[in-house]
């Protein structure tokens, strides 16, 4: 399938996420290729009278955001989300997710944890029967002394790789690194993502464990929905 028509289908699906936005919701924005779609259909919406307040999970979704004309709640303010909707790496069956391949994985989780319901939307080709394998496990660390933590990270299993962009270290907003860590399969997502969590030195990894209320997939047949618990 050519990169324009799966982006059809980032589109699709975003394009039926946005569906569910009702006026005087605030609304988390996730970041990268699929969440783009969602800002500006969102800022159609609003072009046609929606009034929404937008949290952002990246600069580059800030910006697009403004563009849209979607009004902005500070980082600082207690916000209250009432349905964040981002895109994902990969989605297993019960909903588990891969997240962070773009490095917005961060605030990505603190607005998908203030959210009151949490979409997401992808193509079909990040669906999985089980996490890991394709795509590897993106781990958020503390510059310092981050050595020692890809060891005790490699000692829960896999291999750990510092993220690198144009030869350079790649930095996160927060100016962290971040490992991509190849794991075969992550049979237990929950104990991997607790685990991980509790190593000094990481700040956050890529597991979204029971976070997703609705996964919408775009595929070549039609957009699929698929809820948590269903
Ligand atoms: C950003 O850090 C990621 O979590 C993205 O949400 C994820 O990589 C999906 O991106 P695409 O929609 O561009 O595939």
């Amino acid at each position: 399938m050519s990169v324009s028509n799966l982006d059809d289908l980032k589109r699709q699906a975003a394009l039926k996420a946005v569906d569910y936005v009702r006026d005087g919701m605030v609304v988390g924005l996730g970041t990268g290729s699929t969440a783009k779609h969602v800002i500006l259909a969102l800022g159609e919406r609003i072009k046609k009278g929606l009034k929404i307040k937008g949290v952002p999970t990246s600069q580059e979704t800030a910006r697009l955001a403004r563009k849209a004309k979607i009004p902005l709640l500070p980082d600082d303010a207690a916000w209250p989300i009432d349905m964040a909707i981002d895109g994902a790496d990969q989605v297993d069956q019960r909903l588990n997710l891969i997240k962070g391949g773009g490095g917005a994985l961060l605030k990505e989780k603190i607005v998908a944890a203030a959210a009151k319901r949490f979409i997401v939307v992808v193509d079909h080709t990040k669906r999985v029967p089980v996490l890991g394998g394709s795509f590897p496990l993106p781990v958020e660390i503390i510059p310092f002394g981050w050595a020692n933590t890809a060891k005790k990270i490699e000692a829960l299993g896999g291999t750990a790789v510092l993220r690198k962009r144009g030869g350079k270290i790649f930095k996160t907003e927060a100016g962290h690194y971040i490992l991509d860590v190849n794991i075969a399969r992550i049979d237990k997502p929950a104990e991997l993502e607790l685990q991980l969590n509790a190593l000094p030195g990481v700040v956050e990894n890529g597991l979204f464990v029971s976070r997703a209320s609705l996964v919408i997939v775009g595929t070549p047949a039609g957009v699929e929905e698929q809820h948590a618990g269903h």
